[in-house]
């Protein structure tokens, strides 16, 4: 075995192993052991042999020392390839001077001095099920190559740190293959003998390899051009299989929407003449920003009315510009190694206006498979990150003007360089001049600060002060934790529910002015650094509700003092809209906490009035918008709870929603009848706010309806699906109608998969339906769907739907008798033979095992047991399920 050149091995070994078993196991890579590369590669010349049984690769590079006069051994990644030949300068290198194995290809003693290496491999791209590097997707070719798909294709230095200028020369049958794409521009093409052709690309600017792309296959694209604001011509094009090109047009506006909203916020454009964006229906992930050819799963790229739900145009909408974004916050500065994950992610997350909070440090100190780190799913495919809320942070401290400035000087100082969260940060702070304290912790110091806030006021003084105090529990590896620096936006409300000024506040022996040009301001930021600290508000003239953590301000959790009666308050009236919905989710929160007690001691279920008159008064005020409403009015989820318990019950939790559904749905019936009849449109869809916000919002009112599993709002929710002219509509009645189990259920389901067979995307609706669905013993259900001619193990999107939707549904994948951990525990082992990646997604549903009780626990465990020792096991699935036991 060779010791990899950039990885140190685990000090402590994450299971008990034996020697030999040690030996093999994967290596831990550490943070702090980064090394600067001892080789750059300037040049890289590949060139593409596609065939039906074998791919031919040559690859020419120009290497240079990074110390002149080195000649250390050049160690290259490569995973499986067969290697032909290997030329340094142009003569072939004798076996003497290399050395070759399963991982790697070391140069033993490269000349001192630049040189030039070319070496030739032979790949099967039709045999590659594991969609990483290059493979085929329905009879085309196409790649993914981060964060480690490269050494798939050719031995590299496959590291995002070595920058290099590429062409690309693709060579494949005319006939079956008549469009050859790569990055950058088109410099040649043509025909060769044998019904061969030929395109060589040429891509300008430097890339790390994990941004290579290569296309091939039958595909037509919908065209169109966008003038830049310096008044260039860029060529836009979507390519799709030709009976899929009339879903694009969204996706097209999607991207010029992205190109535009660049220009006006960041003053970026694009940078070349030509912009291709490809749909492949097998692909792990839900897009990737290959420098000018991005390549997505078709789920992110195409829709029409009848097909795509308001959710699949959002989603679209906003992955088409994350991809679009990272063009600058990826491509042009790209991340010195894998621990920068969320310089890019976060980032481009924050630009594309999404968040999410998850579980692990946003930056993790050592890693096993990088892929892993992408593994957080939310909303299906698309993965947010943490790093996100971290990078909005800085603009609630700096305010947008100082966000630009420090993006201009980030963009100013490391345009085409491979750099570290640490040079994001001086960036920001050297552009503002400001003191960002010890603000770098939250890229290090992993666990969510739990923040808690005592409130009293001085009718006497007119003084309100609020104490902080916080507190990071501890996490593995990182017993101790230093306080953080958190931002506070709040503001104050009087009586009547309206922002009351602040003036000024008293901090650290000093009072300070936080009025702005004299005027009173109605919100503002506090900085919170210390582990106990106060804030004395002056001029205050009456007792206020404070709004804490306008905006998610910070990703803490929230402990304040505030009363059930404040909250409803809040949710009222408080201008910060966040804020409002955060008000009703506490209460919710603490509402089912509660009722889940009196479940576990066996007390009788009954819903405090007092909830169902807050939630009424949302539904029934037209004043309000009507997304929020919708939003406002569903319950937080079963496993947003469970996390809150301190042994999860799945079946508690499970009962309580649904008792508090129903019973809402009978208390309120009339309202939600109203709001069904009210919103219903016969106009043609439209995808825009107001659109969407009244489909949601008879949607969520229809599926309460449904809960109540009455004559009448059967007949209403199958009417609806019949009356129904989108997908939006059409899925939502299904939904609604497939909550109850029986006949109808049985007949609409058959209905739905009838109408849709031929669409692969709409039958994964279908099948996510009924994998989630809570209905007794749906594993077997679940069972025999595995053997439905449309599923398909080797295709992501299918086993996100059926597997990762069974994996999602608290009652059945937690049932007791271990039924549904068995099921995922067989599902992985096999699939992980299949392709890894989507094998550790699966298997992380498994991560959290030791919150549930001891029986569950032993289950659950027994499974990631079995998983663990499995023959053959990928390093994938191995780092999730040994550090889930560890
Ligand atoms: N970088 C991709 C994105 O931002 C996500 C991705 C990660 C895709 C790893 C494939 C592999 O969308
Ligand atoms: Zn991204």
């Amino acid at each position: 075995h060779s010791q990899r050149l950039i990885c140190s091995v685990a000090t402590e070994p994450v299971l008990q192993q034996t020697e030999e078993a040690k030996m093999d196991a994967p290596k831990e890579i550490f943070l702090k052991d980064y090394k600067l590369p001892d080789y750059y590669f300037e040049t890289v010349d590949l060139s593409f042999a596609l065939g039906e049984e074998k791919t031919l690769v040559n690859s020419k590079i120009t290497v240079s020392p990074r110390v002149e006069g080195s000649s250390s051994p050049l160690v290259l990644d490569g995973h499986d390839l067969k290697l032909l030949s290997i030329k340094i300068n142009g003569n072939g290198l004798k076996d003497a001077h290399y050395q070759v194995d399963s991982r790697h290809l070391t140069i033993l003693s490269p000349p001192s001095g630049a040189f030039t290496l070319e070496i030739l491999t032979e790949i099967y791209p039709h045999k590659n099920t594991s969609l990483e590097g290059l493979y085929k997707s329905t009879g085309n070719f196409c790649t993914q190559c981060e964060a480690e798909g490269f050494r798939n294709i050719t031995f590299f230095q496959d590291r995002p740190d070595i920058m290099a200028k590429y062409t690309c020369r693709i060579e494949a049958d005319k006939l079956l293959y008549p469009v050859l794409l790569s990055n950058g521009n088109l410099l040649e093409q043509g025909e060769l003998e044998g019904g061969k052709h030929f395109a060589l690309w040429e891509d300008p600017f430097k890339k790390p390899c994990y941004l290579f792309a290569l296309v091939a296959g039958q595909l037509e694209s919908r065209d169109d051009t966008f003038v830049t604001r310096s008044g260039r011509n860029v060529q836009l094009r979507i390519w799709t299989p030709a009976e899929d090109l009339s879903k694009t047009a969204h996706a097209m506006y999607s991207l010029k929407a992205a190109m535009k909203w660049d220009e006006d916020v960041f003053g970026l454009e694009y940078d070349l003449d030509l912009f291709n964006i490809v749909a492949v229906p097998d692909f792990n992930m839900g897009a990737m920003e290959n420098k000018s050819l991005n390549i997505f799963n078709s789920k992110l790229v195409l829709a029409s009315p009848e097909t795509a739900s308001d959710a699949d145009y959002d989603a679209i909408l906003g992955v088409i510009g994350h991809e679009y974004f990272h063009n600058w916050t990826g491509n042009r500065v790209t991340c010195r190694d894998w621990f920068q994950l969320s310089l890019k992610e976060g980032l481009t997350v924050f630009r594309d206006q999404d968040a999410g909070p998850m579980a692990h440090p946003v930056r993790p100190h050592s890693y096993i498979k990088m892929d892993n780190f992408y593994t957080g799913v939310r909303e299906g495919l698309f993965s947010s990150f943490l790093g996100a809320e971290v990078v909005r942070m800085y603009k609630t401290l700096l305010g947008s003007e100082g966000f630009r400035k420090g993006m201009d000087l980030y963009f100013k100082r490391h345009d085409g360089q491979a750099v570290t969260c640490e040079d994001f940060f001086a960036a920001m702070r050297d552009a503002n001049g400001v003191d960002f304290a010890n603000f770098l912790l939250w890229y290090s110091q992993a666990g969510t600060p739990i923040v808690k806030v005592a409130s009293s006021y001085n009718a006497e003084a007119k003084t309100f002060s609020l104490k902080f105090s916080q507190e990071v529990p501890p996490t593995p590896g990182q017993p101790i934790k230093e306080p953080m620096f958190i931002p506070v936006a709040l503001g104050m409300l009087n009586s009547s529910g309206k922002d009351l000024p602040l003036t000024s506040v008293f901090h650290d022996g000093m009072l300070q002015s936080i009025a702005s040009n004299g005027e009173p301001v109605y919100s503002t930021v506090l900085r919170v650094t210390k582990k106990e600290e106060e804030f004395i508000f002056s001029d205050i003239t009456e007792k206020p509700v404070p709004s804490l953590f306008r905006g998610y301000s910070a990703p803490i959790r929230l402990e304040a003092d505030l009363s059930d009666d404040d909250l409803f308050f809040l949710l009222a009236h408080d201008s910060d809209e966040f804020n409002r919905w955060e008000a009703g989710q506490l209460l919710a929160r603490n509402l089912m906490l509660t009722l889940v007690a009196d479940f576990q001691q066996n007390k009788p279920l009954v819903l405090n009035p007092k909830f169902v008159q807050g939630l009424k008064s949302i539904l029934i005020d037209s004043s309000l918008d009507k997304e929020f409403i919708a939003k406002a009015i569903t319950l937080p989820g079963e496993g947003e709870i469970m996390d809150m318990m301190k042994v999860a019950d799945p079946d508690a939790v499970h009962a309580v929603r649904s008792f508090i559904r129903k019973q809402l749905a009978s208390e309120l019936r009339a309202e939600l009848l109203n709001t069904v009849k009210n919103n219903r449109s016969s106009e043609a869809y439209e995808f825009n706010h107001p659109n969407m916000a009244r489909r949601a919002l008879k949607n969520i009112a229809l599926a309460y309806l449904a809960s109540l599993q009455d004559e009448e709002s059967a007949t209403l929710a199958l009417n609806e699906y019949k009356s129904a002219t989108n997908m939006t509509d059409q899925f939502a009645a299904l939904a609604a109608i497939a909550q109850n189990p029986g006949k109808t259920r049985e007949e609409v389901l058959a209905d739905f998969y009838n109408k849709w067979q031929d669409n692969f995307l709409v039958v994964n609706k279908w099948f996510a339906l009924q994998a989630r669905a809570d209905i007794p013993g749906n594993v077997e259900n679940v069972r025999n769907l595995l053997n439905h001619p449309a599923f398909d193990l080797r295709n992501p999107n299918k086993v996100y739907a059926l597997i990762g939707g069974f994996a999602g549904s608290p009652v059945n994948f937690h049932a007791k008798d271990g039924s549904g951990y068995k099921f995922l525990g067989e599902i992985v082992v096999q699939l992980d033979k299949i392709n890894p990646q989507v094998a550790s997604r699966m298997v992380s549903a498994f991560s959290r095992w030791r919150r549930y009780d001891e029986t569950r626990q032993s289950l659950a465990k027994a499974q990631l047991e079995m998983i663990v020792s499995a023959n053959g096991l990928s390093e994938n699935v191995f780092e999730i399920a040994s550090k889930s036991l560890a």
